[in-house]
């Protein structure tokens, strides 16, 4: 598998990449059976990496353990920088899916997304990064709006900028666009896709669907089983500059699709990937 061998490799995961190795997750302490167990992968500096699998296999698990939100079992080795993880990572951002329930009504736009800098830096600079941040979600004209006057879309892109304005090194998503329409759920993976082209942030995207890991990914990894395994690890070899309708027209990103379709509906699950 990429990443285990190359010396040179191994410095490039020290700057802001993770590592797993033999990681294991369980509910309910060390007697609660494994959610998924041995699940071995790096995640290069800048890379942009999506967990897919189908409903309840562990993407959110696994996504909170690195993270540092849920512990690893016992034997795992779960990396951020060449640093265990065992809390919240320093420069290391999560966006979940239900930004409805996590913007604060009383406070606007602007507001909210400078709320992690509050007590950090001045207000001059709080405002000059929200200002940055918003303007890169497409939202510096709604930086007054509360968020009832905002659209699901509008929502989760403030959510995103909340994120942004942090300047993280990496950033873990758990299915941030799931509740979209498709339209806006393209707009928005547009974006992303720009925003990490100019930060070189790392992103950890978890998804179950198939189409929005090919688009976005340059690898997937692929979860399956109960416990659940890494299935497949694979690097989507698309050119970068993507687009949404020729992208997903060529030949390879056609074959990716049958390969990963395959891996996720085969009952077998756990076969070694490359
Ligand atoms: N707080 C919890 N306590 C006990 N079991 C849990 C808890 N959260 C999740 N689980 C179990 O862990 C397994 C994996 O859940 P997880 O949320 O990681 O799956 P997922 O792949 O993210 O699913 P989805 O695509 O539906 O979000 C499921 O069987 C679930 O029932
Ligand atoms: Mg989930």
């Amino acid at each position: 598998m990429a990443g285990n061998a190359a010396p040179q490799l191994a410095n490039e995961v020290e700057a802001t990449g993770f590592q797993c190795r033999g990681a294991s997750a369980s509910y309910g302490g060390a007697s609660g059976a494994p959610i998924f167990e041995g699940v071995d992968f790096d995640v290069h500096p800048g890379e942009f990496v999506s967990l897919l699998g189908g409903s309840g296999v562990g993407k959110t698990t696994l996504l909170r353990v690195l993270g540092g939100l849920h512990p690893a079992g016992k034997g795992s080795q779960v990396r951020f920088a060449g640093r265990p993880v065992t809390g919240p990572p320093d420069r290391v951002v999560m966006v979940f899916q239900n930004y409805a329930a996590s913007l604060l009504p009383w406070r606007t736009v602007e507001s909210n997304v400078r709320l992690g800098l509050e007590r950090k830096v001045d207000k001059a600079e709080q405002h000059r990064r929200a200002g940055r941040a918003l303007e890169m979600v497409g939202l510096a004209k709604n930086a007054h709006y509360y968020p009832r006057q905002l659209s699901g879309g509008m929502q989760q892109r403030v959510q995103i900028a909340r994120a942004l304005v942090m300047n993280p090194d990496a950033l873990l998503m758990d299915e941030p666009f799931g509740a979209l329409d498709a339209i806006t759920k393209a707009t928005l993976q547009d974006a992303l896709l720009e925003i990490q082209r100019q930060t070189s942030m790392t992103v950890v995207f978890v998804t179950h669907d198939l189409d929005e890991a090919i688009y976005l990914s340059d690898r997937i990894i692929v979860l399956s089983g109960s416990p659940a395994g890494v299935a497949r690890n694979l690097r989507v070899d698309l050119p970068r500059d993507r687009d949404q309708v020729s992208t997903k027209a060529e030949p390879r990103y056609l074959e990716l699709r049958q390969e990963i379709y395959n891996v996720m509906h085969s009952s077998s699950g756990k076969a070694a990937g490359s």
